[in-house]
């Protein structure tokens, strides 16, 4: 903080919206940003209730954070005005006069491609085909829909203000890096960047503003969709060890393999991590869960921790322990 961009460093799904909820009640958050769209869904456990958010930001468990969504998003305005009522933050949540408008046509458009929805295996929410309508020049955007008037706003100017008046703001990146039009496993990718410096971009927000980049892996690899992932698992061993996932936004089955070293490299060489944020030790050693403090993990899972902060020169400085927003070591007052 103040500045913080938040992101995956794999496939998606490594528990971002547990990491931002988190910050959201700790750090006090005043501001989030969010970015992308309602292929990614971000699951946020609060007081024994389930969300899982595909257009507001996953801070808005904190009733005085600011919400935002920025102008390089995709806004499904049905999705929208639904999540805005069930999560109470209709005063409080502002959308970029110039973010564009993902329509019913674009997901029909997805799940009609042999190539999107056969080959790549998208998620079928119609994400590609409303990003290229808009790299055509004719998408609608959220300023031309009288449902979302109430909301417009500058979010790049507001996201800005905030910085500079040292308030703290969260970037709230979707998906993760191996998913990258650019950085990741192409054709098996989504159709934008999600790097740190995408998630600026998309807010509005430049590169000397950004205090912190903070990535978050899971303690395991999952990937949902087509394309390669280095040690997958055969779904029998990935239900032995508690491993199988499916997925929050689809309900798909998601593939499992264990961490990767080679891939958190690349991913904390690209975003330019600082912080690392490590979720579900738990599911990978039982005795975790829940616990609060560094000290009281097994030797076992320390080892791991070690090797992750050896391996990329980054400190692991929360680690997840459970799905309460609340389940965290937060090593950023203990260590
Ligand atoms: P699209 O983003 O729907 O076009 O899907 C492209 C690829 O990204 C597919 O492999 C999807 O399964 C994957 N994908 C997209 N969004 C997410 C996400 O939020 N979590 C995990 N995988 C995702
Ligand atoms: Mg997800």
């Amino acid at each position: 903080m103040p500045c913080t961009v938040i992101n995956g460093g794999f496939w998606g799904d490594e528990g971002k919206g547990k990491i931002i909820s988190y910050l959201a009640l700790k750090d006090q958050l005043d501001v989030c940003v969010r970015t992308g769209s309602v292929n990614a869904a971000h699951t946020v456990w609060f007081q024994g209730n389930c969300y899982k958010l595909h257009m507001v930001p996953a801070a808005f468990i904190n009733e005085k954070c600011r919400l935002l969504i920025g102008t390089g998003a995709n806004i499904h305005i049905p999705q929208f005005l639904k999540e805005v009522e069930e999560t109470s933050v209709k005063n409080r949540i502002g959308i970029d006069y110039q973010a564009s408008i993902i329509e019913e046509k674009h997901s029909i458009q997805d799940k009609a491609s042999a190539h999107l929805k056969g080959v790549v295996g998208t998620t079928g929410r119609g994400v590609g085909p409303a990003i290229e309508e808009r790299v055509r020049r004719s998408a609608k955007l959220a300023k031309d829909i009288p449902e979302l008037q109430p909301y417009l706003t500058d979010v790049a100017k507001e996201a800005n203000d905030a910085i500079d008046n040292g308030k703290k703001v969260l970037l709230e990146g979707t998906q993760g890096l191996m998913l990258s039009l650019f950085h990741g496993t192409p054709p098996y990718v989504t159709g934008r960047d999600t790097s740190a410096s995408a998630i600026c971009s998309e807010a509005g927000v430049g590169p000397t503003k950004v205090d912190n980049v903070l990535t978050v892996f899971k303690a395991f690899m999952t990937r949902v969709g087509g394309g390669p992932l280095p040690g997958e698992l055969p779904k029998e061993e990935a239900l032995k060890r508690g491993w199988f996932e499916t997925a929050a936004g689809t309900g798909r089955e998601r593939r499992s393999a264990p961490f990767n070293f080679e891939i958190a490299k690349k991913a904390v060489m690209i975003n330019g991590t600082t912080q690392i944020a490590l979720t579900k030790l738990d599911i990978l050693h039982p005795q975790c869960k829940s616990l609060r403090t560094y000290q009281e993990l097994p030797e076992e899972a320390k080892q791991f921790i070690n090797k992750i902060e050896k391996q990329t020169g980054v400190p692991v400085v929360l680690i997840g322990t459970g799905p309460e927003a609340l389940d965290i070591i937060d090593r950023r007052e203990q260590s």
